[in-house]
């Protein structure tokens, strides 16, 4: 962005999207993991901090990454404040669980990237264990990532463009996080992607990202005409192309359902109201869709980027499919 515009974005944020609940002096130190900053050694005591962090945004001195207002953090992620932070924090502790069950562990010094990182939901929960400068973040959409640093979320956020480049180096991170963003890839996007994040992925390192399971098509069968949600909506349009994405899920293949790009974050803000299309300035329907993806697309796809682990469609846990990946070769650090 211009810095015009940016500015311009700046000033729109301090008037709509920014919570004016968490308003604080900056007492953080900026490289610290919060887990040290607070003396706590447990997730449960970690979670109920960031549960309180809603709507206390200095707790015990230290100022918390702050929330933007509950419609852009609906916007990004399907719910707000404490609903999101939940949803969130059991990924977070299932992907502490599949990195134990490969023999790793996170620390403070530990290189974690977010790939989408929306409003920095998962990097400020991740901040419990790796310190800020070794938290990174990056997204298409550079209101949301203007809008992480403006929050004060722990972590370098970058934009990067939707077929891009990574903007670090071979071989940088122990682990790569990915909630909700391969569900929306088309296959050349999200195959272009799959190989970038390997080569900035260390020998060993760990990869864990959410995909739409078949339990998604079938979903979109069983919307109501008269759906409030925008992205509900957009999906019941393709209601006809379902039979045919099912049987295609059957043999292995991805399947795109063109929904196109989502709503942009000054959208969803500017007039207090649910915008009436779907398409975002950042996320065209060319690199954005909702899509679904089969275990066996992974296999014969990605396995020459990520060793296949595990893909786990559990919908009590998890609304998505959670796939574990590895990089193969040997964990040098
Ligand atoms: C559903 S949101 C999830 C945000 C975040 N991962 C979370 O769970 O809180 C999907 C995010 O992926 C981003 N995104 C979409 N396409 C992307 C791409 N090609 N590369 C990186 N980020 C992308 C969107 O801008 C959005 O912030």
């Amino acid at each position: 962005m211009r810095s015009s515009s940016i500015n311009k974005f700046k000033r729109f944020f301090k008037r709509h999207a920014y919570d004016h609940r968490s308003k604080g002096k900056l007492t953080r130190d900026s490289l610290a993991a919060g887990r040290t900053l607070f003396g706590i050694s447990d997730d449960e005591t970690w979670l109920r901090l960031l549960l309180r962090s809603v709507n206390e945004p200095i707790i015990d001195g230290v100022e918390m990454p702050r929330f933007p207002h509950g419609k852009v953090q609906r916007a990004f992620v399907g719910y707000h404040d404490e609903t999101a932070i939940r949803e969130a924090f059991v990924f977070y502790q299932h992907v502490k669980t599949f990195m134990l069950q490969l023999g790793q562990s996170l620390s403070t010094r530990s290189a974690v990237l977010d790939f989408g990182s929306g409003w920095g939901r998962l990097t400020r929960i991740f901040w419990n264990d790796v310190d800020e400068d070794c938290l990174y973040g990056v997204d298409v959409d550079p209101e949301v990532v203007s809008l992480c640093e403006m929050l004060g979320v722990p972590g370098q956020f970058q934009t990067i463009e939707a077929r891009g480049a990574l903007p670090y180096a071979d071989a940088t991170f122990d682990l790569i996080i990915s909630y909700s963003v391969f569900t929306h890839l088309p296959e050349v996007i999200a195959s272009d992607w799959m190989r970038e994040l390997s080569r900035v992925a260390k020998p060993g390192a760990i990869l864990v990202f959410t995909v739409q399971p078949k339990r998604f098509l079938s979903m979109i069968l069983e919307i109501p005409e008269d759906t409030s949600s925008i992205w509900l909506k957009g999906l019941s349009r393709c209601k006809s192309l379902i039979p045919g994405l099912l049987q295609a899920f059957d043999n292995g293949m991805l399947c795109q359902v063109p929904t196109s790009g989502g709503t942009s974050l000054t959208d969803t803000v500017s007039d207090g109201s649910t915008p009436a299309t779907a398409v975002s300035k950042y996320r065209g329907e060319d690199v954005y869709a909702d899509v679904a993806i089969p275990e066996a697309f992974i296999k014969r796809n990605w396995e020459k980027y990520f060793q296949l682990i595990r893909y786990l469609d559990d919908p009590v846990r998890f609304p998505q499919a959670v796939v574990v990946c590895q990089k193969t070769g040997v964990k040098t650090h």
